[in-house]
């Protein structure tokens, strides 16, 4: 069996996502709709969308446009027919009766589906085509969501199902989680239900849709759009059609349908155009006063907006589970009556939707980006605890059995779904060495693990503790959480910036740079293998790896400047380092200064590895692989070819121009400023870093070696971040998650 070719059709939101991930993988692809105007708005929209759904945009003219009149012998060439035409059943069964009369006897035909059975899907089919007929649930953005549900039937032919899941895992880089014919399947049927009974309850508990987003959110391990920010993101009118099939398919005993009753204020806010983000705004919405921007949040009970203020729970995020849903406050009620129903929910699930329960934990992850799924959460807080917290609970079979044997600990294997060995895993069997606060640090047959365990994982003083320490092994830094790392923690940075502490942040900063010199240097091999984001300090640490075997969803650059800083991690003379090495440097020394000095000034970021490639953010000796779950196993499999006869690199010498090439960079300025592009303080730090780069005070004949410039980065990051200007973008930073413009 091969998938050499392929062909989507309906080239809507799904459409557009399956063929560019398609065209991410190599694999030819056509898109077609009802007529080529379609499929050629959808393969620009493509071209377009943000964040990217193409890794290479060079590679756009892979995918191939048409229509389903003109084109329809291309489905005869196809070996695997992907359908995501609109929801409805007539129209899927005349495509259907289409494809078969001309698809070749071996290919694979799909639906995307979210929510019409398989057994409906294919109930015209003939034997031989049910054969190869099965769901292919992707999640949407197609490139950036893990989970891929493939939903089969006995009818099916088993070996085509299971090199399906091979080819999406190996290819499209999907964790692909084989699901049974059931309303939703496993993401959507305990995902749709947890927001339902978050919306539900908070309706019911009178709490402000601020306040149950702070709590159905990073508290609980749910991403920080909480409950009615999602509903914003997927579209409020999605939402509801959604439910009316979950409505249809379930039976009325399903406690689905205590939480998916129509609501009213959602049935206006849809009728007023109120959709979400793509119409006019939704529960929240973007407002204007005297100019400015500002963000509103509705009302739940009257339905009107007011400016969004931010809900403090007063706790930190690392609160466990326990101590949310022991709050004796309402947001504790609230946590806890969420929780309880979502795990009963999903526990009731079992054994008869899937009789694996670590599937729809992984589900949960991959489909939603929660941290833990319910499962987890269930033995995280305890079952004797959830048994005997509230006598009005009725427990159902799975939890009373676990809590009658007084299984307290009855979590067994992760990510069963796959044969890969996952980072998540490794972490069940690795020796495990918690250290310290800010990163976890395990230890697996030769090498050690290094995973930042902090809010998006930026970096303190404790995960630089963390790696110094581990680069006594070879050192593979990886995360399982979404991001590698955001960058230095600014939180931190700014509790002494506030007491005017600066030798505490030299003190930090000559630690993280030093630590990263140890990373470079040590004689063990270390690799970074983000994925998500690795910007400011976390791209400090990667680049200061031996290797980086990197995810291709990526987001990589140092952006210190948009917050009035430099790196100082490394960071800068490391990119000028990298670009003093190339062709053109080797012409003219100025080369690279000026170029990095762009890179940096601009605050450049590539969102993948192809894009990372021309900053030099990463080099050709870097790997770049599809599928996170494969990471860790690729750097292994790096670490095992390198170590024999490792070397660390020779130490870098500087030869750079000094006020030559800095009246270059300050000219520049100058024109930005004359231009409006920059103010006053964009110039200072743009001269501040022209100062770094060009080597300070120094001539070309002059050499300086890496602790120098490590000590230039030093001082122009002190002098920055005493700037009250800096201290005051940083702190607009920490407050809104976006950098101020100009
Ligand atoms: P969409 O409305 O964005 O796109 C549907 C496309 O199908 C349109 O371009 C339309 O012109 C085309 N189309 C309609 N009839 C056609 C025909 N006879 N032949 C060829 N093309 C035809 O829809 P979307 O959101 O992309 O959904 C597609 C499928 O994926 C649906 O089955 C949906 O349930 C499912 N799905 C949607 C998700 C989402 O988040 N939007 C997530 C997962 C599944």
């Amino acid at each position: 069996m091969k998938i050499k070719n392929v062909v989507v059709i309906g080239s809507g939101t799904m459409g557009s996502g399956i063929a560019a991930q398609l065209c991410n993988a190599n694999i030819p692809v056509t898109l077609l709709d009802l007529t080529t105007e379609i499929s050629e708005k959808a393969k620009r929209k493509i071209f377009e969308s943000r964040p990217p759904l193409l890794i290479d945009k060079s590679k756009i003219d892979n995918i191939k446009v048409g229509n389903i009149e003109n084109d329809f012998d291309l489905v005869g060439q196809a070996d695997w027919i992907v359908e995501a035409v609109v929801e409805r059943i007539d129209i899927k069964h005349n495509l259907y009766e289409k494809i078969s009369k001309v698809r070749k006897p071996d290919s694979i035909i799909s639906s995307n589906t979210s929510t019409i059975p398989l057994k409906v899907l294919s109930e015209k089919m003939s034997k031989e085509d049910k054969k190869d007929f099965c769901i292919t649930h992707f999640f949407n953005p197609v490139r950036y969501m893990g989970l891929l549900e493939i939903v089969s039937e006995e009818t099916n032919d088993h070996k085509k199902i299971s090199f399906l899941k091979f080819f999406c895992e190996e290819n499209l880089g999907k964790g692909v989680i084989i699901c049974k014919d059931t309303p939703g399947f496993l993401g959507n049927r305990v995902g749709v239900y947890a927001m339902q009974v978050a919306m539900t309850e908070a309706i019911k508990m009178d709490l402000s849709i601020q306040e149950a987003d702070a709590i159905f959110g990073r508290p609980m391990g749910i991403p920080k759009t909480g409950i009615f920010g999602l509903y914003d993101l997927i579209g409020i009118d999605l939402m509801a059609d959604v439910l009316k099939s979950f409505l249809k398919e379930l039976p009325s005993t399903d406690v689905f349908h205590e939480v998916a009753k129509e609501i009213p204020l959602v049935k206006n806010l849809i009728q007023t155009g109120y959709t979400g983000r793509k119409g006019k705004g939704g529960f929240y919405r973007m407002n204007k006063q005297n100019g400015k921007k500002i963000i509103e949040a509705i009302n739940l009970k009257n339905g009107k907006y007011t400016p969004s203020q931010k809900t403090n729970l007063n706790f930190d995020d690392k609160v466990t589970l326990q101590d949310l849903v022991s709050r004796n406050d309402k947001y504790g009620e609230y946590a806890w009556s969420v929780l309880s129903k979502i795990i009963l929910y999903a526990s009731s699930l079992i054994p008869k939707v899937t009789k694996d329960y670590n599937n729809i934990d992984e589900a949960m992850r991959l489909g939603f980006n929660w941290q833990r799924g319910p499962f987890e959460m269930l033995n995280e807080i305890g079952v004797k605890f959830f048994a005997e917290k509230d006598k009005q609970l009725k427990l159902n079979e799975f939890i009373k059995k676990l809590y009658d044997e007084n299984n307290n600990n009855f979590y067994g294997k992760r990510q069963i779904y796959t044969d890969l060995e996952t980072l998540g895993k490794v972490k069940q069997i690795a020796r495990f060495k918690n250290d310290n606060k800010s990163a976890f640090t395990y230890e697996h047959k030769d090498y050690k693990i290094v995973e930042f365990n902090t809010k998006a994982n930026t970096l303190d003083y404790n995960s630089m503790d963390a790696l110094k320490k581990a680069s006594n092994k070879n050192l593979i830094i990886i995360n399982e959480g979404m991001q590698f790392s955001a960058g230095v923690n600014l939180n931190y940075v700014m509790d002494f910036a506030d007491e005017k502490n600066w030798k505490a942040i030299e003190k930090f900063i000559h630690h993280f740079q030093m630590t990263c010199k140890q990373l470079k240097y040590s004689n063990n091999i270390v690799i970074s293998a983000p994925s998500g984001l690795a910007l400011g300090g976390g791209f400090e640490v990667l680049v200061q790896s031996d290797y980086v075997v990197s995810h291709t969803n990526i987001v990589t650059g140092l952006v210190e400047t948009l917050v009035g800083l430099i790196p100082a991690g490394g960071g800068t003379k490391e990119l000028l380092w990298r670009w003093m090495q190339s062709q053109e440097a080797a012409k003219d020394p100025d080369f690279a200064p000026q170029k990095v000095f762009d890179i940096i000034g601009y605050g450049k970021t590539a969102s993948s590895p192809v894009e990372a490639m021309p900053f030099k953010f990463l080099l050709g000796r870097d790997k770049s692989i599809m599928n996170r779950n494969k990471l860790l196993s690729a750097a292994e499999t790096l670490i095992d070819e390198k170590k024999s006869g490792y070397k660390p690199p020779t130490q870098p010498i500087f030869k750079l121009s000094g006020s030559q090439v800095r009246d270059k960079m300050f000219q520049s300025l100058e024109n930005l400023f004359r231009d409006k592009k920059i103010m006053e303080h964009g110039m200072e730090v743009g001269k501040k870093l022209a100062f770094v780069l060009s080597g300070g005070n120094t001539t070309i004949d002059n050499e300086l070696s890496e602790d120098d410039m490590y000590a230039l980065e030093l001082e122009a990051f002190i002098q920055l971040i005493q700037m009250e200007k800096t201290q005051a973008r940083i702190k607009h930073t920490l407050s809104t998650g976006k950098p101020l413009v100009n």
